[in-house]
Order: structure tokens, then C-alpha cells, then sequence
């Protein structure tokens, strides 16, 4: 019988990894390093050794670990993630940071291509009065999402954002948040096997003679309702580096003001915001601190 120690030393030469090593092990027990070390000798039983050889197997032909183990860390929280949702990735959060610069007291969310539902729960986290909900089109992501968002009262609904059923649904908006999918068809051969093997495709691209497919609908759906019902909004977008001064100009077209981009960690252009005739909210004029 293998011991928990032992599969632990397995795991760590098998992934070359001590720290995924360590991970799969505290992940599958739900236990902290400690307890690890503590039950080091305790011997395996049949159906634990089974499971972990299979997730070990599952790591090594290169499937993220995040898809292995079911769940994904975000801004502080475990998110459920399978292979029907993206990985949150860090640049991501800077966009929730950026939302979060608004402080009013009471505001209405739409995260559109929520798929996980993380950037909707975040908001939520950190302004439980404010109104959050997710759309997205697929409805295993929604499956997803809603383990994550239902319990911490985000709601979401299914709907094709290229030819929304249900338009009214922006009416009362202040705030429309989207990482829509924008790698480029032709930018596939630069990207990582991980990515393009196991995360959704649906999630990631768009054609190559239409990088801004998503982007200009959106802007579009929120125009036309702001022009509907005049309610003032924001609109916040993750995007492509390549298509920041387009998705800028393209906004500016469409009437929208106080349009600006903001760089990554990495330095590269990752987000654009624009207003409709909305009042940002400095931090510094922060109503809640
Ligand atoms: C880049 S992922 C973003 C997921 C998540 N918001 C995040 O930031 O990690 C884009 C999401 O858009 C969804 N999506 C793709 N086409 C869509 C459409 N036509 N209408 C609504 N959502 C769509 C995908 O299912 C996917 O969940």
C-alpha cells in the first residue's frame, strides 16, 4: 500500500513539480500543509490512490491543474471551474478592480460572457448592495456559474449577446462589465498547447476580419438603450492589446465619453472604459469610506 508521503514524492517527480504536487494533495484532502505532514505515514486507500493516480495522469498529459482539481483561485476565493468555463486569469482582476473604483452605495451590474461568473461574484463580494447579475450564451458555463454566484446572490441568464432575445434587459443597467472573446482566429499559433487543447473555444476567439465582433455589439446594445431610456452608464471592457485605440475609436463613434484604456501588470493595453454621459466616480469621492 502506497503512503500519503509517498504518493506526495511520486506526484512531485512525475509533474517536476513540488509545489503542484503539493497543491493536488492538499486539494484532494482538503487539508493544509501541516495536517499533510502530520498524516505522511497514513496509508492510502484503494479508491484515494485510484483517484489521485488518475489526476496525476490527467496533469501530466498537460490538463490544467485548475480543471483537475474543479476549482480556480480569484481575488482571494476558490471558484468552481470545468473545461466549459476559462481559467480567471490575473489581468482580470484588474478589470474588477477598476468596476470597484466606483463607489456609489446602490448600482445595477450586467458581467456579459460571465462564463465562470467571477468577475459578477467579485463585484458582489465587495459591494453587497449593488445588483449583480451574469448572461452568457452556454448554458454548461451558466451550470458554473451558478454554483459560484447563486450563494453569494448573483443571478444569472442565458442569452446570445450577437442577437439578444431579451433587449430590455440592459434597461435598468448602470454598469455593463464584459471579457468577451477576442483572440484572433491566426493568433491560435502562438498560444500555448494547455489553452488550446483544454479551454473552451467558444470563450476565446473571434474571426480574424472581425476582432471586434463582441465589442461593438455590446456598446451598440447598451446605446441604444441608454438613447431608450436615458439612464446614464458605464462600460467597461477586458481587451485584445492589439485592438485598443480601434475599440477606443469605435466607442468615441457611438457617443461614448471619457473613453480610456489602462494597461496590465504587464504593461499591455487590457482595458477600456467608457461612459454615457455618466458620472465616474473618483476613489478619492468615495461614498463609503
Ligand atoms: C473570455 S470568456 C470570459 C469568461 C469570464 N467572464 C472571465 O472573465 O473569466 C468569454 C465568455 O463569453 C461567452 N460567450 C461567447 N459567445 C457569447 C455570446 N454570443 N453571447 C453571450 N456570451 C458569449 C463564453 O461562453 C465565455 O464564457
Amino acid at each position: 500500500m502506497t503512503k500519503i508521503a509517498e504518493i506526495k514524492r511520486e506526484a512531485a517527480v512525475a509533474l517536476n513539480s513540488i509545489e503542484t504536487a503539493q497543491y493536488l494533495i492538499e486539494d484532494y484532502f482538503g487539508w493544509d500543509a501541516t495536517k499533510i505532514m502530520m498524516e505522511g505515514s497514513r496509508e492510502l486507500t484503494i479508491e484515494e490512490e485510484r483517484d489521485l493516480r488518475g489526476m496525476m495522469d490527467r496533469l501530466i498529459s498537460g490538463e490544467p491543474l485548475q480543471y483537475v482539481t474543479g476549482r480556480a483561485y480569484f481575488r482571494g476565493e476558490y471558484y468552481t471551474v470545468s473545461d466549459s468555463v476559462l481559467i480567471p486569469r490575473p489581468e482580470t482582476s484588474e478589470l474588477v478592480d477598476w468596476v470597484l473604483e466606483d463607489k456609489r452605495e446602490e448600482c445595477k451590474v450586467l458581467d456579459i460572457g460571465t462564463g465562470s461568473g467571477i468577475i459578477a461574484c467579485s463585484i458582489k463580494e465587495e459591494r453587497q448592495k449593488w445588483v449583480v447579475r451574469g448572461l452568457d450564451v452556454s448554458e454548461k458555463a451558466l451550470e458554473v456559474a451558478k454554483k459560484n454566484g447563486e450563494s453569494r446572490g448573483v443571478s444569472f441568464v442565458q442569452d446570445d449577446i450577437l442577437s439578444l432575445r431579451d433587449k430590455g434587459i440592459l434597461d435598468d443597467i448602470d454598469i455593463v462589465v464584459s471579457n468577451p472573446p477576442y483572440v484572433l482566429e491566426r493568433e491560435k499559433v502562438d498560444m500555448e498547447r494547455h489553452v488550446l487543447d483544454y479551454e473552451p473555444h467558444l470563450a476565446l476567439f473571434v474571426p480574424n476580419d472581425d476582432a471586434l465582433k463582441f465589442y461593438r455589439k455590446i456598446a451598440q446594445l447598451l446605446k441604444e438603450s441608454y438613447e431608450k431610456v436615458g439612464k446614464r452608464r458605464a462600460l467597461y471592457f477586458e481587451i485584445n492589446e492589439a485592438f485598443a485605440e480601434e475599440t477606443m475609436e469605435m466607442m468615441r463613434e457611438m457617443g461614448y465619453t471619457d473613453v480610456e484604456c489602462r494597461k496590465d501588470a504587464w504593461g499591455k493595453d487590457r482595458m477600456v472604459r467608457g461612459s454615457l454621459n455618466h458620472d465616474i466616480t473618483s476613489p478619492r469621492e468615495s461614498v463609503r469610506d
